[in-house]
């Protein structure tokens, strides 16, 4: 199948081009670059042997992405990745967040239902259920005012895509991503980093490379076993093996709904003190910390009841806590030298 990848260049749009390759489909990347390196369409080409196509496109310029539609008129499907997606980022800059993600995502529409494209992956977050009532949270769960305008847009995102899935012949799988970790195991593609990192991983491993001085443990007075967060660490190589699963799902038209949304986690919620030592149990090691104040915006515990995933995609989360810390590592040695 021919499938338009938009933010292809991305984490988990990359790794995700890399398996679709490997399935034999046809991958057409589109990316504006602002957070990517087109370094990775090579790195790409280097782990499968075949090289995408590349095309340099802003989404939210309709002339431009209408431009893109024309030019490739056999698209089967879509998974839409790019977006902004930095939570402090959204708070600083909301209106930055609400046209780059709300407009990309409309524009995009507009022209799948102008093209007769009628199958769309969409990137969402585990960031749309905020504090879950109950643990693990499924798919029913309340979605409660998100916790910063980055969260919002993918909830805005993901009404937009009901709204329009029930009017058109638009069919929708929202996959609502827990905390992607590690890298694939070629160490040419990974978390891209610009700058002091934003997220957990990325901080350990830059802590154990000797980049950082010293991991800031943001908080340890939560109601958890340890007093640390909880959160649900996957696989990006499961997560991005998801998305085929949920391509295939829409090709072969599985679901009678044309709205369907699924959780991608693992199912456990791990502390950031677990994390820390299963970082020092695969890589032997250790990673010098300091327990700080809370970081504002933070859940306490958030994993997923992966049930519904598991079922409909005909998918589980394989790869283990031991290889997505060993795959993080592999992956900052290979950018930090
Ligand atoms: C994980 C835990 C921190 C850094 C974010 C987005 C979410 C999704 C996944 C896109 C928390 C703690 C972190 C550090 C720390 N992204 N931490 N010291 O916040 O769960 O989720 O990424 O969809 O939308 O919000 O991920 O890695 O930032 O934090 O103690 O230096 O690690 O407090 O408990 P988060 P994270």
């Amino acid at each position: 199948m021919n499938i338009l990848v938009t933010g292809g260049i991305g984490y988990i749009g990359s790794h995700t081009v890399v398996e679709l390759i490997n399935r034999g489909h046809n991958p057409i990347i589109i990316d504006n670059l602002v957070n990517s390196d087109i370094e990775v369409v090579n790195r790409i080409e280097k782990i499968t042997g075949k090289r995408p196509i590349f095309e340099k496109v802003e989404m939210c310029n309709f002339n431009e992405l209408q431009g893109l539609f024309r030019k490739y008129p056999n698209i089967d499907a879509v998974i839409h990745f790019a977006a902004l997606l930095l939570v402090e980022e959204s708070v600083e800059e909301p209106l930055i967040y609400y046209h780059n993600n709300l407009t990309a995502t409309v524009n995009l529409l507009q022209c799948m239902a102008e093209f007769e494209v009628n199958n769309i992956v969409f990137s969402s977050s585990c960031t749309v259920y905020g504090e879950p009532d109950t643990l693990p949270v499924d798919e029913f769960a309340t979605v409660k005012p998100a916790m910063s305008p980055y969260g919002n847009t993918k909830k805005i995102c993901e009404d937009i895509l009901v709204d329009t899935c029930k009017v058109t012949d638009i069919r929708c799988i929202a996959l609502r991503y827990f905390n992607p970790i590690g890298a694939h195991e070629t160490a040419l593609i990974g978390e891209f980093q610009d700058g002091p990192p934003h997220h957990l991983v990325p901080y350990i491993t830059e802590t154990a490379f000797g980049k950082r001085e010293k991991l800031r443990v943001f908080g340890s007075d939560y109601n958890t076993p340890d007093g640390t967060c909880l959160r649900d660490y996957i696989h990006v190589v499961d997560v991005a093996i998801a998305h085929i699963a949920a391509i295939e799902r829409l090709k072969e038209k599985k679901s009678e709904k044309s709205f369907e949304v699924f959780n991608l986690g693992v199912g456990i919620g791990i502390s950031v003190l677990d994390m820390i030592k299963a970082f020092e149990k695969a890589t032997g090691i250790a990673i010098k910390y300091e327990l700080v104040p809370r970081r504002p915006g933070d859940v306490e515990a958030v994993y997923a009841d992966t049930r519904l995933a598991n079922s409909a995609l005909n998918w589980k989360a394989e790869r283990s806590l031991e290889e997505m810390m060993r795959s993080a590592w592999e992956w900052e040695k290979a950018i930090g030298k």
